[in-house]
């Protein structure tokens, strides 16, 4: 009798999660445990291509260098809700699977924004720092009560919405930005939505902050906005450290232009004061990355990530995975591989395009090979071209229905007309009072946007994209390149389209580094220039 050996994996475990996790994965038949919750970078580099999963928390960073010495993992689970420290390109390219586990730790980031709410308004921690020091100080500890105030949630996704309600019992109007849910959704936690960023700065007392990090939230927040802001007025970042500028906040801080800041989360964490200046100042209370740090929270997510990580491993089955849930064999993945490129490429670029309120997305597509399945086209897709909204999680497990729950129809088919391109994907949005569509081709592996609202083009996507649509007259281009040669800003490469002479005709720029907001304002001043969009892939 043949006895075969049961499959085991090997599952570290390299950032501390709680034991009632790490008692699910011990349990497991199919998996060993091991436990390294202080590991550094150089010595994980060293052990990692043993291991076929790694559970981490916001810690151990995943990057390009680690991935490509980790010739068996096929799983990151991450024990919480933010992935920014998981570099998902090359977790992509790897056909590495992404868990998080979004569900477990909300509650307790909602409720230590509260608790900073309340700190702030009552000066409860200097309270407490000031009589440590022996003295009596109430003349100087005069508060301020929530009742009345209006706050604003930038980032109405779960967490944003727990805040939402316990505002309300505190008697609070309660405002909100966020660029994705519908208005229904905010009537229904008796929000008001504002359209504008700065109408919710502008009219706030509290301010705080529920997005994910992302290139489209990073700096969202600079000291243009700080400005705005009323002299009375909190601001509460306990998302992620880089959403508010870090430096625009010490200054506004320092010079009074905002009562106070209450910060629990860093651009590099742990936080140096030498860094990071503001801790220290009395008009900011700063926390050590607390949000999710209650012990329920810590137990709900290393269940969770044990749990999801065992199934993920054992059946395939990917709960809450960030990227890739399906299993392409390695020769459909090196084939669907500049597909997915191209299907991530035209989501980010029609994303950030056009930023309105989506009410139906159509994709048709031609192509004998994705006829076989779509599913992973049609997925990567729409996670790209949702995430850029202001969701806290968006994830390619969940995206159908958060579509479904929020009304927005969705067709997808082949391409019925005559196109001549051997294959080719064309994603069609609709807004309240747009519509706006992008196609593209791989050609040689590679690729490739062709068209962009009915103009047509033929260039590979860039890191950086200047998108101007503009009246097609002389000097146009001209004063563009002006402008961003003074700038600094070096050209890659340019492609203009137009339908007929003296036209709307939209000009994209490749261009190696980021445009700040100011040099996109003064761009849009430049004659005959109608749009400008800057699109960072
Ligand atoms: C999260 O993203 O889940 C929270 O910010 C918690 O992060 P942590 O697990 O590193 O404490």
């Amino acid at each position: 009798m043949i006895i075969l050996e049961e499959k085991k994996f090997n599952v570290l475990i390299a950032d501390n999660i709680a034991k009632e996790g790490v008692d699910i994965l011990r349990d497991n038949k199919n998996i060993n445990v091991e436990i390294n919750t202080d590991i550094g970078h150089e010595e994980l580099l060293e052990k990692i291509g043993s291991f076929d999963a790694m559970i981490v928390r916001s810690r151990t960073k995943i990057n390009r260098e680690l991935v490509n010495k980790a010739k068996k993992l096929k799983v990151v689970t991450r024990a919480g809700t933010g992935y920014d420290n998981i570099d998902l390109d090359v977790c992509n390219e790897h056909g590495i699977v992404v868990l998080i586990t979004p569900l477990g730790n909300a509650n307790a980031v909602v409720e230590l924004t509260l608790g900073l709410m309340i700190d702030a308004s009552r000066h409860i921690s200097n309270a407490n720092l000031s009589m440590c020091k022996g003295k009596w100080e109430k003349k100087n500890l005069k508060g301020t009560e929530l009742k009345n105030k209006t706050v604003g949630i930038i980032g109405l996704g779960r967490i944003g919405a727990g805040v939402a309600k316990r505002c309300k019992a505190f008697e609070m109007n309660v405002i909100a930005y966020d660029k994705f849910i519908p208005k229904d959704r905010a009537d229904d936690l008796g929000v008001t939505l504002y359209n504008d960023l700065i109408d919710v700065l502008k009219l706030s007392d509290y301010v705080t902050i529920h997005l994910p990090l992302t290139p489209q939230t990073t700096d969202l927040i600079g000291e243009t906005e700080l400005r705005e802001m009323k002299p009375n007025a909190v601001i509460i970042n306990v998302a992620r450290g880089g959403v508010v500028n870090e430096e625009a906040l010490y200054k506004v801080l320092e010079e009074n232009v905002i009562a106070g800041a209450c910060i629990d989360v860093y651009s590099h964490e742990p936080a140096d004061p030498k860094e990071y200046p503001f801790i220290g100042l009395s008009n900011c209370l700063t926390t050590p990355h607390l949000g999710a740090n209650t012990v329920e929270a810590q137990i709900n997510v290393a269940k969770l990530a044990a749990e999801h990580t065992i199934q993920a491993l054992n059946s395939k089955i990917f709960i809450d995975a960030v990227n890739i849930p399906f299993k392409l064999t390695e020769d459909m993945a090196d084939l669907y591989r500049p597909y997915m490129l191209l299907g991530s490429h035209l989501g980010k670029f029609l994303g950030q395009y056009n930023e309105e309120r989506i009410q139906e997305v159509a994709i048709k597509y031609k192509s004998n090979l994705l006829k076989n399945n779509f599913e992973p086209i049609k997925a990567v897709i729409l996670q790209t071209l949702f995430e850029s909204r202001f969701m806290d999680t968006i994830t390619y497990m969940n995206i159908d229905s958060i579509l479904e729950e929020n009304g927005i129809e969705l067709e997808i088919g082949e391409y019925d007309k005559y196109i001549n391109f051997e294959n080719y994907i064309k994603v069609y949005i609709k807004t309240e009072n747009t519509e706006t569509k992008i196609a593209g081709t791989v050609f040689i592996e590679r690729p490739k946007i062709v068209e962009i609202n009915g103009l047509f083009f033929d260039f590979e996507p860039a890191d950086y994209m200047l998108v101007i649509e503009n009246i097609d007259k002389p000097g146009v281009i001209g004063n563009l390149g002006t402008f961003l040669g003074e700038k600094g800003i070096n050209i890659a490469g340019m492609q203009l389209g137009r339908k007929e002479k003296g036209s709307e005709a939209i000009a994209v720029i490749s261009i190696d580094d980021r445009p700040t907001p100011d040099d996109l304002n003064e761009l849009k001043k430049l004659p005959n220039v109608l749009e400008i969009h800057l699109i960072s892939l």
